[in-house]
């Protein structure tokens, strides 16, 4: 039976309508084990095409951990892109695609010495560091490697900050580089992240500012900035519009020109700049696709229960992130409602978010969860018996 979903202008400038269509033609016409998650290999190819090109000397290096699953590093195997790291899962994985290692970098700061190994015995070359200990691992298990060291900047206005865990301040950075090229690396470069789903373009001014006085504080020490990777961080449409990459690259392009093109010699050949995005890459190429399991009032109001939640998929709801839900709706009547949405564990941890305005489904209905397919799968867990949704690219 065809299904019916009422989308009201505000939810349809969140989500691009081809995405979307397909996603609605592919559930009629498919008999669907939920939950599942719907990805528009399409609309992944286009944010290839258009991640970078706004930034001179970008090369892009997709955030495997935001999206890890075989079908979706598979479709971006076969494109010009290259991928960012972490640990070994992630390198068996491209590795068993057979991508090539130069197309990969890995920017963990802390790394196992078993990664280190296994992406150094692969032929990665790249890899980001913060500490002391990192360099003896690297200079013992990585010996020649290009290092690039992790500066610590604000997050300030970032919807999933990532500055609490790693990165160091300018004078610590210094002693890194140096004693990095001392121990016979080749500390070429300066690395950093705004956080990630950014709505603060300054977060990129301040970064560039202290990674082009640790250049010249570099230079004055005999070591020559050649790489700057600007992490991740570009936004996407969960509830509300956002500044678009193509906005965001413009501005980092002049910030790069002006600071380590137009502001005195650094000393080499030029600045090769790498971006790592995620959230942008995958993100709003992704409907979670979930049903309805079960309704309740409650004292506090109307409860709905879906079977995707926040231990199998929608994790980053607890920590900051708002999606947008489009509900199955059996005939055209009805106003919206509050809802509170929970998911399918026993755990009362398992809320996904409160007062959420939507049109009442019954059970067995599906649930469309909007931009889905960034940081979902990648933190699932088959926590009480439910299970991880499924990749499929339509
Ligand atoms: C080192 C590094 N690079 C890139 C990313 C991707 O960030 P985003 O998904 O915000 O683009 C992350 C996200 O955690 C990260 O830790």
């Amino acid at each position: 039976m065809v299904k019916s979903f009422k989308i009201d202008a505000a939810t349809a400038k969140l989500v691009e309508k081809s995405t979307l269509l397909k996603v609605l033609n592919y559930i009629d016409t498919v008999e669907l084990k939920t939950p599942v998650l719907l990805m528009d290999g399409d609309r992944i190819r286009r944010s290839i095409a258009t991640v970078g090109r706004g930034i001179a000397g970008c090369k892009v290096f997709y955030a495997v951990k935001a999206n890890p699953s075989v079908e979706v590093l598979r479709l971006l195997a076969g494109l010009d892109v290259g991928f960012e790291i972490s640990n070994f899962g992630e390198l068996n994985v491209l590795s068993a695609l057979g991508v090539d290692p130069e197309r990969i970098i890995s920017s963990n700061p802390v790394k196992t010495v078993d990664f280190i190994k296994a992406a150094y015995a692969y032929g990665v070359r790249y890899f980001s560091y913060d500490s002391l200990t990192e360099i003896e691992k690297m200079s013992q298990h990585a010996p020649g490697s290009n290092l690039y060291v992790r500066l610590a900047i604000p997050n300030e206005g970032s919807e999933w900050p990532l500055s609490k865990k790693f990165g160091v301040e300018i004078e610590d950075a210094l002693t890194l580089l140096t004693r990095a090229k001392e121990k016979g690396l080749n500390p070429l470069g300066i690395t950093f992240h705004v956080g990630s789903q950014c709505n603060n373009i300054y977060n990129w001014n301040i970064a560039l500012d202290k990674a082009r006085l640790l250049s010249d504080m570099a230079r004055d020490a005999g070591i020559i900035i050649s790489l700057i990777n600007i992490g991740g961080g570009y936004p996407i449409k969960y509830t509300k519009s956002v500044l678009s990459i193509e906005a965001i690259e413009r501005h980092i392009n002049r910030l790069i020109r002006e600071r380590f093109y137009n502001a005195g010699d650094l000393g080499g050949g030029g600045i090769t700049v790498h971006l790592e995005p995620g959230r942008a890459v995958v993100g709003d190429a992704g409907i979670m696709v979930s049903r309805v399991t079960g309704k309740a009032e409650r004292l506090d109001g109307r409860w709905l229960y879906i079977d995707v939640g926040v231990f199998n998929g929608l994790m980053e709801s607890i920590g900051g992130i708002k999606y947008t839900y489009v509900t199955e709706t059996r005939g055209a009547g009805g106003m919206k409602d509050n809802w509170t949405l929970a998911g399918p564990s026993c755990d009362s941890f398992d809320v996904i978010d409160k007062n959420v305005q939507l049109y009442e489904p019954e059970v067995g209905d599906i649930v469309l969860i909007l931009s889905g397919g960034a940081y979902t799968i990648s933190y699932a867990s088959e926590f009480n018996g439910c299970s991880i949704p499924e990749t499929l690219i339509v």
